[in-house]
């Protein structure tokens, strides 16, 4: 599986309103995404995604964005201020080795991760990380594209999901991704 980052130049094309023609963000997300949640999202890019859950979310609402590209959250940051959203987002830039949200330890409704984990080189440790800012059963929705992951390595990382302590309760079709909905169970591997 490679672990190559996406250019942050992508960052505009993925932002693209295009995309909607076959990835709707509100469509995709408004099953599990309600009024006044905290969402974790990890590796938001511009916020194709990010803007859209803060509109549902709410006022009362937040939406944690970590990515460890600069470019990619200040230009978040530009769109949601133009959006009137920017209260409704905390965003912070990490190294890449770990999340850094101890700060929200059991305290997010439900999680994002979207065409990222295959760029992330330790899975494990970023499903450990996203499990303990989970509420008990709350969600995750990874989605992950076809064009660069195959089905083996969707199950390898599924698999490390699991170890983790998440079951896989659903696979949400998503158009041109491998995709699965997680619920946080407590019986987290110890080694
Ligand atoms: C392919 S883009 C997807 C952006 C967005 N989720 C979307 O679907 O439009 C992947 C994003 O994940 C970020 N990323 C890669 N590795 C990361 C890591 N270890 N932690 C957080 N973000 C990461 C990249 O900087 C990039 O913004």
């Amino acid at each position: 599986m490679s672990n190559h980052v996406c250019p942050w130049w992508i960052g505009y094309l993925l932002a693209s309103p295009l995309r909607r023609l076959f990835q709707k963000p509100e469509d995709i997300l408004s099953p599990y995404v309600k009024e006044g949640m905290t969402i974790l999202e990890v590796g938001p890019g511009m916020g194709f995604f990010t803007l859209p859950m803060a509109r549902l979310v709410g006022p009362q609402g937040k939406i944690v964005c970590i990515d460890i590209q600069e470019r990619m959250i200040k230009s978040l940051m530009r769109r949601a201020t133009r959006a009137g959203l920017s209260e409704r987002i905390i965003t912070r830039i990490t190294s890449g080795d770990s999340l850094q949200v101890n700060d929200f330890s059991d305290s997010v409704d439900f999680a994002l991760l979207f065409a990222v984990v295959h760029e992330v080189s330790d899975q494990e440790k970023l499903f450990r990380e996203v499990h303990a800012t989970l509420k008990d059963n709350s969600l995750v929705l990874v989605s992950e594209p076809a064009g660069h992951v195959n089905r083996d390595e969707f199950n390898q990382t599924l698999a490390t999901a699991k170890l983790v302590g998440f079951e896989v309760i659903a696979s949400p079709e998503i158009k041109r991704n491998l995709s699965v909905v997680l619920r946080k169970s407590n019986q987290v591997t110890l080694h």
